[in-house]
């Protein structure tokens, strides 16, 4: 193998940069040419690469976004797409690929993977941590601290005005955010799509935490929650019992700012042991991180079947509301 290329497709994590610092560097060490693809599949398609050196990735290690810009590629999602991927792929020379994403990017490295064997790593990045064979994503845990930071600051003005806050953070199908910032927050709950929201439970919490004394209250709650997010549960929580209550939607600040250490290690690591596991011959994977070690895992293992919300979690957040 001589030549190989590297993408960030899908929502941007912070520490998507310090991956793309690893693998280049990685690749230039072990005497691989590499290639950035701009905006994630949509640059293989569109043949939009360029090559890297040390240089391109100096001073990105504390960064967040992608210095190479990412995308959501329904072109990609199709056969035909993939075969014009496959295409430039190899006009450029390139003989393999690292893909850095989420639960989409993923599910298209192993499409491509079944259908061309072209040799494709996956490494997950994702703010969501919804990813299957690792028990963490890139940038999931400086969305936590960006959304704990953020709930830290509400419980100040809530605790002063004596009012109920909803804080909505990120997580489509995965409560993983809200759950540990909301828990690390002193949240009184925290509702995730994993769960069904129980309103009169939540509503009798509220009022007898105010009855008691609670100047604060604060629900924190997963965009993806059954609830509906943010301001439908303040709708729901005035129309069935009256309550008043605030809304912050924290959005895709979650998304940004300077990955945390944790994140620029995550994201180190695998980005090297995603070159090497190219070099080893061992395609068609996604690296992860399991039991304090890096690990492997087949692709069709990886996509397909949501990630199971661990059920300690479940006891927690019902015992906690
Ligand atoms: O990348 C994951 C994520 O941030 C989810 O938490 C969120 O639901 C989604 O992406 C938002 O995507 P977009 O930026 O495309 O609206």
């Amino acid at each position: 193998m001589n030549r190989i290329g590297v993408l960030t497709s899908g929502g941007d994590a912070p520490g998507m940069n310090a991956a793309i610092r690893a693998v280049v560097r990685t690749a230039i060490k072990t005497g691989l040419e590499i290639f950035g693809i701009r905006r994630g599949y949509q640059g293989i398609i569109d043949d939009d690469m360029v090559r890297m050196d040390h240089r391109s990735v100096s001073n990105i290690i504390q960064t967040g976004g992608s210095i190479l810009v990412s995308s959501r590629c329904d072109a990609f999602m199709q056969p035909d797409g993939r075969q014009t991927a496959l295409r430039h792929l190899k006009s450029r020379g390139l003989e393999g690929l690292i893909a850095i994403g989420g639960n989409g990017t993923l599910a298209g490295a192993h499409a491509f993977y079944s259908e061309t064997q072209f040799p494709i790593v996956g490494v997950p990045g994702t703010i969501d941590r919804d990813v299957n064979g690792t028990e963490s994503t890139i940038g999931y845990d400086t969305a936590v601290n960006t959304a704990l930071d953020a709930i830290d600051k509400i419980r100040d003005t809530a605790s002063a005005m004596e009012r109920v806050f909803i804080v909505e953070v990120m997580g489509r199908h995965c409560g993983d955010i809200a759950l540990m910032a909301g828990v690390s927050g002193g949240a009184e709950a925290v509702l995730v799509p994993e769960i069904a929201t129980d309103y009169d439970r939540l509503i009798r919490e509220i009022q007898s935490g105010f009855a008691a004394g609670k100047r604060t209250n604060l629900i924190v709650v997963a965009e993806g929650d059954d609830s509906g997010g943010g301001l439908n549960l303040q709708k729901e929580l005035e129309k069935r019992a009256g309550l008043k209550s605030w809304v912050c939607i924290l959005g895709h600040t979650q998304r940004g700012g300077s990955p945390s250490a944790a994140d620029r290690f995550l994201a180190t690591a695998l980005g090297v042991c995603s070159v090497q596991a190219l070099i080893a011959g061992r395609f068609g994977i996604m690296v992860g991180w399991r039991n304090d070690r890096l690990c492997e895992s087949p692709l069709d293992q990886v996509v397909g079947t949501p990630r199971p919300f661990n059920p300690l979690h479940n006891e927690f957040l019902t015992t906690l509301l």
